[in-house]
């Protein structure tokens, strides 16, 4: 017993870093997912032709091929084109990226579908009041497709957490990685990757509760 409390609190001890690294991808998803979205909206065959790709390129790669590539493929090919020996310095970094990057393919999807979800009528209405469409969107859109993309917004919250693990292949010692430390020099790997699944159930329990109770409270407008 006393070595499946040691696997949850070693596993504890990674959870300011996944909880940390979620947030701020969270926070870089939902800008570059903007972006995106308002891209792929855009009247510009060509805007909409880039973040088609770079919606496709994202979502139909695995989340792990992408930080291989940005842990350890993109220090290699710098060292080489620039002749200057490049190594992540900050790893931390790697995961506010690759995260942030990933969950930006995904975010543009939820915008979009949120801003399409609010009814054609709703436009048409503002538009013959004598509304612009800048304002149509700030005043009339935006604020109704807020209420749907909240609770889609927490869900890929909880998402990224779990996806964070993934982070433990480039050497940040977030959750996961915590627990291989320790399961390798305790050789309780049992005890080890029990305490990092309770953890991360703790977590997203939590936050799922949290995002009911809010789609609750933004229902409650309707
Ligand atoms: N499991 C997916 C993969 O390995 C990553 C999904 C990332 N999900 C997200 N909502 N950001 O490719």
């Amino acid at each position: 017993m006393q070595e499946y409390l040691q696997g949850v609190i070693v596993a504890a001890k990674g959870a300011p870093t996944t909880l940390l690294i979620s947030l701020v991808a969270v926070f870089i998803g939902l800008i570059l997912g903007l972006l995106v979205a308002m891209a792929k909206m855009s009247r510009f065959k060509i805007l909409r032709g880039i973040a088609t790709i770079y919606v496709d390129i994202l979502r139909g790669t695995p989340l792990l091929v992408q930080v291989l590539i940005l842990a350890y493929g993109i220090p290699q090919i710098i060292s080489e084109w620039f002749g200057v020996s490049f190594h992540w310095e900050i790893k931390i970094l790697i995961g506010f990226i690759a995260c942030g990057v990933n969950s930006s393919a995904y975010m543009a999807e939820i915008i979009r579908s949120g801003l399409q979800a609010v009814d054609i009528g709703q436009t048409e209405a503002a538009r013959s009041l004598g509304m612009s469409s800048a304002q149509t969107m700030r005043y009339i859109i935006i604020p109704q497709a807020f209420k749907i993309i909240v609770p889609a917004l927490g869900n890929e919250f909880i998402a990224l957490i779990k996806e964070t693990a993934i982070l433990s292949v480039a050497g940040i010692v977030e959750i996961t990685r915590r627990g291989q430390l320790w399961a390798s020099q305790s050789f309780l790997s049992f005890q080890a990757y029990i305490g990092v699944a309770v953890i991360y159930l703790i977590m997203t329990l939590t936050l799922s509760r949290i995002v009911a109770y809010l789609e609750r409270r933004m229902a409650q407008g309707d």
